[in-house]
């Protein structure tokens, strides 16, 4: 059945899909990735990554698609899901630009049914995927179903201390408890990074790290790392952070008999 609001979702990346891709254009980093994956996975990220040659990985939530590319220039064998089938077409002009045989799916990250459970060595997901997803648990269910037993469920996500305060540029004040999941409702300009009023809407989800790491084990995974790092504060934050952790790493492995096989 489709989500209401994951539809909305889908309809703004849609039609914020073209200033997006220009953004990545200017930054460039999406042509380096294949022969660079440092510029978009972290050091633990890559040390769990090491022996990805010839494993097939799924990245759900890909967005830009740069992790995609770094994953495929280390060799793995990836398939890039999103919701968006704008977000893919940019993707796949950009795999053919880079000759990466990547494969593509539109699909809602809490509906993966056109796979078979146990189909990955590596399900990735993260940088900004879970604030759009209404249903954290059957997100990660839905990962962890697809992954063989004993694979890597990686999840760098923005840390959510991140996304509680007022816009400021000298203060932190909060502006939502830490404790309010949403869902936020925006009305909303295509703009992602600075929104404007508009007739979009979107749909927002801020998830603690207790919902992450209790979607994890109720998926039926083992926690293997917990990792928080980063410090840089960017313009369209809005304020402050420098001090708070800017992302978190989730290292977890499928265990047997994990529910949804
Ligand atoms: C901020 S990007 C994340 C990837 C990457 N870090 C980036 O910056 O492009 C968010 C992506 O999640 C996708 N997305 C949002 N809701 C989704 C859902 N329910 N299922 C699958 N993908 C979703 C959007 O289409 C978008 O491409």
């Amino acid at each position: 059945m489709t989500n209401r609001l994951h539809e909305e979702n889908r309809k703004r990346w849609e039609a914020a899909s073209a200033q997006w891709a220009r953004g990545a254009d200017s930054r460039g980093l999406w042509r380096r990735c294949p022969s660079e994956p440092e510029l978009v996975l972290s050091p633990r990220e890559l040390a769990h990554l090491a022996g990805i040659r010839g494993q097939r990985v799924a990245v759900l939530g890909s967005g830009d698609n740069q992790v995609v590319f770094a994953l495929a220039g280390l060799g793995a064998a990836v398939t890039s899901v999103d919701i968006s089938q704008n977000q893919l077409d940019v993707a796949a002009r950009r795999a053919h630009e880079l000759d990466l045989a990547i494969t593509f799916l539109r699909a809602d990250v809490t509906d993966l049914s056109q796979i078979d459970s146990r189909t990955f060595d590596i399900v990735y997901t993260g940088g900004h995927v879970a604030v759009w997803v209404s249903d954290l648990d059957r997100y990660y269910a839905e990962a962890a179903r697809i992954l063989k037993i004993d694979g890597l469920f990686l999840i760098a996500e923005y840390h959510p201390f991140r996304r509680i305060w007022k816009e400021s540029t000298h203060q932190l004040t909060v502006a939502s408890s830490y404790f309010e999941r949403g869902p936020f409702e925006y009305d909303v300009s295509e703009e992602i990074l600075h929104p404007k009023p508009g007739p979009l809407k979107s749909y927002e989800f801020h998830w603690t790290i207790s919902d992450y790491i209790n979607a994890v084990l109720k998926a039926g995974c083992r926690l293997l790392e917990l990792d928080e790092f980063g410090k840089e504060v960017a313009d369209w934050e809005g304020a402050p952070l420098h001090g708070l952790p800017e992302h978190f790493l989730v290292v977890a492995q499928k265990a047997v008999g994990s529910p949804g096989g």
